[in-house]
């Protein structure tokens, strides 16, 4: 990975900061994209001191993704300073929101893992050309086969279902039908590989509820059972880590036409995740949500 650069949202924590540890190992520049600089500057100097890297070889930038003002802030930095993107992980999850709504007016949780996602993705397009054979990862997860069906008057905003029975499930599945029709929009001679993975269950803090997320008989009685549970049988962040990082550095997978993966290899995804109309449909809404032309 020597002289190539990698853009990971969420990179201060979990899965993105074993990802970047990684990458950075193998001589990669990482760039962290973090809502919370504070959070992101302890992380990038611990990242710095346990891999010995060359303080160069990573930048921390600031994008908050239930926010459409800041992606385009950030998109726009990246593109004016950075010189090249060859590999884009779109790791950054959120599965408990408060408030719920953004600024924007869609559910927070759908936005910071898709909307955001997806527009950042187009704004940076031009930067993944320039250096092809460039890469975009988006970080789903096995809860997308929940979602039976979507519910297209409610698409974005979720505001008749709980977090994790709802909006949560529905980004990641709306991560891999937007991974499907990117790939069909970059078909040709764009040189960028799109891929979807889920790292499995992690134990990292994105399944710790608030209270005010579950209710407070969820959070005495049930939430200790799910950490018990989480205890034994869930991966170390590290090894959750592995697929996003075979899916970005991985040789064979150049041009493959796989497209969703999990432990390190190409699975199927739930029939309606790779359903071409829901595909189409998702695209165009989501274009309009966050004003593209
Ligand atoms: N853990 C699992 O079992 C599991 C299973 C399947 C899929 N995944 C997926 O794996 C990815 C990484 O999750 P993780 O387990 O490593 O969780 P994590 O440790 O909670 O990390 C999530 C990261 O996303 C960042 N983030 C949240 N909202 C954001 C926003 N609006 N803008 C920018 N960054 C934001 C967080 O920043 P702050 O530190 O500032 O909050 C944090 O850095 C997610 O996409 C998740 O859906 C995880």
């Amino acid at each position: 990975m020597k002289g190539k650069t990698v853009l990971i949202t969420g990179a201060n924590t979990g899965i993105g900061y074993e990802t970047a540890k990684d990458l950075l190992q193998r001589d990669a520049r990482v760039i962290m994209a973090c809502r919370n600089l504070n959070r992101g500057q302890q992380a990038s100097n611990q990242l710095v001191s346990e891999t010995g890297c060359n303080e160069n070889n990573i930048r921390l930038m600031e994008c908050d993704l239930c926010s459409l003002d800041s992606v385009r802030a950030f998109a726009k930095l990246y593109n004016e300073e950075e010189e090249r993107l060859d590999v884009l992980i779109c790791n950054a999850g959120l599965s408990w929101a408060s408030p719920m709504v953004t600024t924007d007016g869609f559910n927070s949780i759908i936005q910071a893992n898709y909307l955001g996602h997806f527009l950042l993705t187009y704004l940076l397009l031009d930067k993944l050309r320039k250096y092809r054979r460039s890469r975009v990862i988006n970080v789903s997860s096995k809860l997308h086969n929940k979602i039976k069906s979507i519910n297209w008057l409610d698409v974005f905003t979720q505001s008749r279902t709980l977090p994790w029975f709802g909006a949560y499930p529905s980004s990641k599945l709306f991560q891999i039908l937007s991974t499907v029709k990117l790939r069909q929009q970059l078909y040709g001679n764009e040189g960028i590989d799109v891929f979807t993975l889920t790292p499995g269950w992690v134990s990292t803090s994105l399944s710790n509820p608030t209270p005010q997320a579950i209710g407070w008989f969820g959070f005495i009685f049930c939430y200790p059972l799910v950490r018990f549970l989480k205890f034994f049988m869930a991966k170390t962040p590290k090894t959750g880590a592995s697929t996003v990082i075979f899916c970005a550095v991985e040789p064979s997978l150049e041009q493959s036409e796989d497209l969703y993966f999990q432990n390190c290899k190409a699975v199927k995804p739930s029939s309606l995740a790779i359903n071409q109309l829901s595909a189409d449909r998702l695209w165009k809404l989501s274009r309009t949500a966050v004003e593209l032309q």
